[in-house]
């Protein structure tokens, strides 16, 4: 039986996809016949991703909290692919503290690559599929840690809060253009970030190396962490046309762990 790519002929610019949640996105859009931009301010590892995906995978380097960066990194992925019908906004940085250690420079460091880097690359990859005029899909990573707060992830939890608030507000401004801005708010995901998460809070909560993705993944409703691959099925519906009546709106895939 032949059954249609969903993707067929689409390009897809993936920003932060050299590695975990992006890379994931980045393979299951090409095994569905689209042809991607492996974005990322990890040059080395964005080429290693390129080469392993093979034809039709582009590796691009590209810091999203610098505007240079971000304009040609969007020409350059419009020349690769032949324009850009599809943009994922998945490049994102953690980090945990308790309240009275926040740091500044933290705060600056994540609110640009998560917050800026999301509207700013939006911004950009907007403007050229106005211009080109054929429409598009917009997908923001935003978080559940954008659901609610954390006491010790603060600056995290708000980066992910204001990422689903962009998300409507460009999605309502965009929709007129054909653009359907959604979000995706995963639960929580193994991979390297969860590495480094699961660092913080063995500092902050004295736990064993390991012991907080334990306990997480047993407090999920479905019963295990997430992985990268149960967030690709909607991460490839977002893109087609069944979607397009979709605007502004946050998708929990979580295994259960919050309803809205
Ligand atoms: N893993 C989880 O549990 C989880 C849960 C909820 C949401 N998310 C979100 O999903 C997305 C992907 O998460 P992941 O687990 O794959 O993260 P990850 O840390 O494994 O990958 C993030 C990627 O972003 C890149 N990056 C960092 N700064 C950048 C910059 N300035 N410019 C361009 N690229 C940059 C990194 O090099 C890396 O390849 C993120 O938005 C994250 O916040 C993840």
């Amino acid at each position: 039986m032949h059954v249609d790519k969903r993707l067929e002929g689409k390009t897809a610019l993936i920003t932060g996809s050299a590695r975990g949640i992006g890379l994931e996105f980045a393979k299951a859009y090409q095994a569905e016949g689209a042809r991607v931009a492996i974005a990322d301010i990890d040059i080395a590892r964005a080429k290693e991703a390129a080469a392993q995906l093979g034809a039709g995978a582009f590796a691009i380097e590209m810091d999203v909290t610098r505007q240079d960066s971000i304009e040609a990194a969007v020409d350059e992925a419009a020349r690769l692919l032949g324009g850009i019908d599809i943009l994922i906004n998945n490049a994102a940085l953690f980090t945990a503290a308790p309240t009275v250690e926040i740091s500044r420079l933290d705060y600056d460091r994540t609110f640009a690559v998560n917050v800026a880097g999301t509207l700013f690359t939006m911004r950009a990859v907007a403007k050229h599929m106005i211009a080109r005029g054929k429409g598009g899909k917009i997908i923001n990573m935003a978080s559940q840690a954008g659901r609610r707060g954390e006491g010790l992830v603060a600056v995290y939890c708000a980066t992910k809060a204001a990422v689903i608030s962009l998300t409507q507000s460009a999605g309502l401004n965009l929709i007129a253009h054909g653009i359907n801005v959604n979000a995706i708010a995963p639960g929580v995901v193994d991979g390297e970030h969860w590495d480094g998460v699961d660092a913080f809070f063995a500092k902050y909560e004295n736990k064993a190396p390991g012991q907080k993705k334990k306990e997480v993944g047993e407090s999920v409703p479905f019963g295990r962490m997430g992985r990268a691959g149960d967030l690709t099925g909607m991460a490839i519906f977002l893109a087609t046309k069944e979607a397009d009546y979709i605007v502004s709106q946050c998708f929990n895939i979580d295994g259960g762990q919050w309803m809205s």
